[in-house]
Parts: C-alpha cells; sequence; structure tokens
C-alpha cells in the first residue's frame, strides 16, 4: 500500500528551534496523525540541513568544527524539542548522514550523465541567510547597500566557476503541472505566485560552490562541493531510499512513500520547493510531489521570527506556561493555515481559558465528577440523543474534509462546535437537578450516558491535535479497556453512536486545563 507521506523542511542548525520551525512540524505532525487515524499507512520525516556557508561561519564564530557544532545541536536542542513537543516523526535525516551524502552524489552523477548538468560561471548577489542566489529584482536598498528583503542584510557577491543545473529548460514543464493539478501547489496564492515567477522565465541554476568546504563533494570534480539547496531538498528523497535498486530494502520503500504526498514548508521557501525541487525530479524522470503547501510567517513586529534576527520565541516559552497540548493546539485554531500571524500572550490566553479549560476541560471534569456522584463511578446504559448523535456525523465529515485540505482551523473549529454543543445539552438537561428526584433516574442516565459518549468522540477527534490530553480523558472515561487504544480509534468509526459499554468504570481525570498562573 502506498503510504501517505508527509515531509516538514529540514532547519538548520544554525541556532536551536522557535516556535515558527514548531509552527510547521507541529502542522505536520497532527496531518499525518489524523491520516493514520484514518487508517491509512502514513510516513512521517523531519530533519536538519547542515551543511552550507550558513552553518559554517556560525560554527566558525564559535569556534567549534562545523560537525562537532551540528551534532551538538541537533542533539541537544532539535531532537529533544521534537520528543517535548510530543512529535511522532517516523525517521529523523541529517545531511550529514551518509545514507544521504552517498545518494546524493549517486542522483548528481545520474544528472550530469544524462546531460542536465555542465560547467558555467556564476556572478551575481547571494544571501547567506537564505542561502540563495538572488535577482536583482528581489533585492531591497537602504542607504546604498542591497539587502535580502528576508533576513535585511546586505548581500554578498559571489563571482566562482561552478556547476550548473539546466532548470531553464523545466519552465514549461513545470508550468503544465500547476495548471493542469492545482493541488500541486497550495494554497491558491502561493500557486498563482509561483506561476507568475515561471512565467517570467528563470534562469539555470548554479549547484556547486568552490570558495568554502563544508558540503557534499561533487562526485566528479571534488574541489567544489554541492549548492547546499541542492543536497538539502534530496533530502525527501535519499530519506526513502532514492537511487537504491528497485529490489533492495531502499527501494522498496522508495516505491511505497514516492511521490511525497505533502512537502510541508513555509513561504519563504516555496520557491526551492515548488520550482527548483520537481525540475530537479522531472531531470531525473521521477514523479514530482503532490502538493507542496506553504503557510504563513509567525510574526515578530510585523517581521518574520527568525533565527537570524534573534526575534524566535522558544517553545519551551510557552509550553512552561501554557502546556504542549494548548500550544498544539493554539496556532492551528488560531492562524489560517496559509495567512501569517502573530502570537500574542493575551490571545493565547482567552483561548485557552474559554476553549480548552472552559468548554472542553470543563466538561470532562463534571462530567467524571457526576458519573462517580450518581452512578458509582460507572457509565450507566446505553442511550442515544439524535440531535447529539446527528451533530456527531456532521462534525466528523466537515473536519475530516477541512483537515485533508490541510483547513487546520475550519477543522478544529467544527470540533470545538461540537464541544458546544454537548456543554449547551448538560446546561439544558440540569442533571443536578435531575438527580434531586429518583423518579428523573432514568432520565438523569441517559444526559450522563450521552455527555459520556460524546466525551469518546471528542477525545479520539482531538486526539491528533492534543495527543496526551485526550490521552489521559480516554484512560478516565474507562474506554482503553473496554474500546482498545486511543491511537487505534478511526475517524470512520468515531461517529457510530453507542460505543461506551454500560458499567465501564469512569475515574475523575486530573485537571486537564489547569488554570493559568498570573504571569509576572
Ligand atoms: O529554510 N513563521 O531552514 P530554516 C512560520 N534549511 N514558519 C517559520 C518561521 C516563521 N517565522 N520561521 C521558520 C530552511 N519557519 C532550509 C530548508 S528544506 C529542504 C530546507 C519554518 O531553518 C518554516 O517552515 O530557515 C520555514 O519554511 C522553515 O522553518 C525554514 O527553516
Ligand atoms: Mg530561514
Amino acid at each position: 500500500m502506498k503510504s501517505f507521506y508527509l515531509t516538514t523542511p529540514i532547519y538548520y542548525v544554525n541556532d536551536a528551534p522557535h516556535i515558527g520551525h514548531a509552527y510547521t512540524t507541529v502542522a505536520g505532525d497532527v496531518l499525518t496523525r489524523w491520516h493514520r487515524q484514518r487508517g491509512e499507512s502514513v510516513w512521517f520525516l523531519t530533519g536538519t540541513d547542515e551543511h552550507g556557508q550558513k552553518v559554517m561561519r556560525t560554527a566558525e564564530e564559535n569556534k567549534v568544527a562545523p560537525q562537532a557544532w551540528v551534532d551538538k545541536l541537533v542533539a541537544d536542542a532539535w531532537k529533544p524539542n521534537w520528543t517535548a513537543l510530543n512529535i511522532a516523526n517516523d525517521d529523523f535525516i541529517r545531511t550529514t548522514e551518509p545514507r544521504h551524502t552517498e545518494r546524493v552524489q549517486k542522483f548528481l552523477q545520474s544528472l550530469k550523465d544524462s546531460g542536465h548538468i555542465y560547467a558555467g560561471k556564476y556572478e551575481g548577489p547571494y544571501c547567506v541567510g537564505c542561502e540563495e542566489f538572488k535577482l536583482p529584482g528581489d533585492l531591497i536598498e537602504a542607504d546604498g547597500e542591497k539587502l535580502c528583503p528576508i533576513h535585511s542584510k546586505p548581500i554578498e557577491l559571489v563571482n566562482e566557476n561552478n556547476w550548473f543545473f539546466k532548470l531553464s529548460a523545466f519552465v514549461e514543464p513545470l508550468l503544465e503541472n500547476y495548471r493542469t493539478n492545482p493541488d500541486a501547489c497550495q494554497p491558491e496564492s502561493a500557486r498563482n505566485e509561483v506561476v507568475s515567477f515561471l512565467e517570467g522565465g528563470v534562469s539555470d541554476l548554479s549547484i556547486s560552490r568552490s570558495t568554502f568546504d563544508w558540503g557534499i563533494p561533487v562526485p566528479w570534480d571534488t574541489d567544489q562541493v554541492v549548492y547546499v539547496w541542492f543536497d538539502a531538498l534530496l533530502n525527501y528523497a535519499t530519506a526513502v531510499g532514492l537511487t537504491d535498486a528497485p529490489d533492495s530494502e531502499g527501494g522498496k520503500k522508495f516505491a511505497q512513500t514516492w511521490p511525497a504526498d505533502v512537502h510541508l514548508v513555509g513561504k519563504d521557501i516555496l520557491r526551492f520547493h515548488a520550482v527548483i525541487w520537481p525540475a530537479m525530479l522531472m531531470a531525473a524522470g521521477l514523479q514530482v510531489p503532490k502538493k507542496v503547501f506553504a503557510h504563513g510567517w509567525l510574526l515578530v513586529g510585523g517581521e518574520k521570527m527568525s533565527k537570524s534576527k534573534l526575534t524566535g520565541i522558544a517553545p519551551s516559552d510557552i509550553t512552561d506556561h501554557f502546556g504542549v497540548d494548548a500550544f498544539r493546539y493554539y496556532f492551528l485554531r488560531a492562524i489560517p493555515f496559509g495567512s501569517d500571524g502573530s502570537f500574542s500572550w493575551e490571545d493565547m490566553s482567552a483561548r485557552y481559558t474559554s476553549e480548552l479549560a472552559n468548554d472542553f476541560g470543563n466538561l470532562a471534569s463534571r462530567l467524571a465528577a457526576m458519573i462517580e456522584k450518581y452512578c458509582e463511578g460507572k457509565v450507566p446504559a446505553v442511550a442515544t440523543d439524535v440531535g447529539l448523535s446527528q451533530a456527531l456525523a456532521a462534525t466528523v465529515a466537515k473536519a475530516d474534509a477541512a483537515m485533508v485540505e490541510l483547513d487546520f482551523q475550519g477543522g478544529i473549529t467544527a470540533v470545538m462546535e461540537f464541544c458546544k454543543k454537548v456543554n449547551g445539552y448538560v446546561t439544558e438537561k440540569e442533571p443536578w437537578i435531575l438527580a434531586k428526584d429518583e423518579a428523573n433516574r432514568v432520565e438523569l442516565n441517559e444526559v450522563l450516558y450521552n455527555t459520556a459518549e460524546s466525551l469518546r468522540a471528542l477525545a479520539v477527534l482531538l486526539h491528533p491535535i492534543m495527543p496526551a490530553t485526550t490521552e489521559i480523558l480516554w484512560e478516565s472515561l474507562g474506554a482503553n479497556k473496554s474500546i482498545g487504544s486511543i491511537g487505534a480509534q478511526t475517524i470512520a468509526n468515531v461517529a457510530n453512536w453507542g460505543q461506551l459499554p454500560e458499567g465501564n468504570i469512569v475515574t475523575k481525570t486530573p485537571v486537564l486545563f489547569p488554570r493559568l498562573e498570573i504571569k509576572e
């Protein structure tokens, strides 16, 4: 079976991760967890981009050899960060690993052999922050200096004899791909940008550098190293066995995963992914990715949050206060995927309190407390509320359609609307009043059953977004023992009403979303 294969960018290890990197990786984690719960085979890749001048210079500034620098940052900052955020990636690729460097060299040699690479001379501006050969029109000017608009730093002039990739030959095939496959580049604004860029014409690309050596040697000219982006983009394919023989383990993995279903990227690196990368694949006769999705930026003071500008907020600054699951929830809930957004403590506190603590957490703790108090801690007889069960079915359909389109905000909102509806149901039925008169016993049991069953569904639907919290709720409902693990619950089955069996032991949850400490 072909896997649903999703990748994040591989991040530069010039510094530790900030919430911009976490935004992309959490989105990838949520989407792959959702697809797993759809019962699909999934492969989720992330990793680190370790070559190039930016990383090399940072290591030099810190008086450490580049390999020692990247080893330390990956081990001490990047990998622990993803573990802390509960990221369930299947693989982690580093571009200094032999499995990558060897396959890059094989791939490059084959492009050379098939006539897609030639010797040339590059003269022009380069931004080390972007690791990008810039076009004069890309730059902004301040105080007579030419600056990269993303990094607001002066560009450098490069003048080298390099190897070139015949990128210009792929303009027409690329345009054709985006015209016939609108899905191949999303959202629409990103596709339009790529199409008009291509229509403007594209020059061939320098794919090697000769003035420093922190990179993969060009196999037939070892005085040169492979241009860091040419090296980095290939990670998506080297990690799953590119260039390996079809009947080898790597070859089989490649057949199972390629083409990638989604390359998730920020809009800063859209052109690399939607122009250069598919052209490289076309040159090699390989299938292009099914979708490149470029999301927006997290902004600080109206500008892209960045490592280079030292405006990065560490994920732990936020998770220490709000918890990991609230972090995972907040950005996808608050910012339409594809648009820019700013982080604000006020907005996050407000949503935490109203949506997570009040609407969701309180519902769970009230239900557990009532079942303990009125039903001796056991789920009452199976009952159905048509209004709730129909709303649930509609919610699942809506959420699933949104999530697979990467409309995280739409998907999460649909689920949280259902949560509101369940709260409304409890408020209207007033089980605490019903409980005052034994004559209402049947109705009381029904109300509590319907609420418990709604929470069962909410736990499953919110599991990809908030895996740890929903696991606690799942255990509190006693569902592990009767229904099975929460991760094994499928989206297709979640709206089937009446899954929690009578007599399930319900235990009080620890508070799912504790009251926030006042931040000084
Ligand atoms: O570009 N808002 O690595 P990088 C949202 N190594 N997302 C952000 C962000 C922000 N302010 N800042 C960073 C590279 N990101 C290359 C990629 S892939 C073959 C090579 C996220 O460390 C977003 O996904 O600069 C962005 O595209 C990526 O981090 C850039 O990370
Ligand atoms: Mg960057």
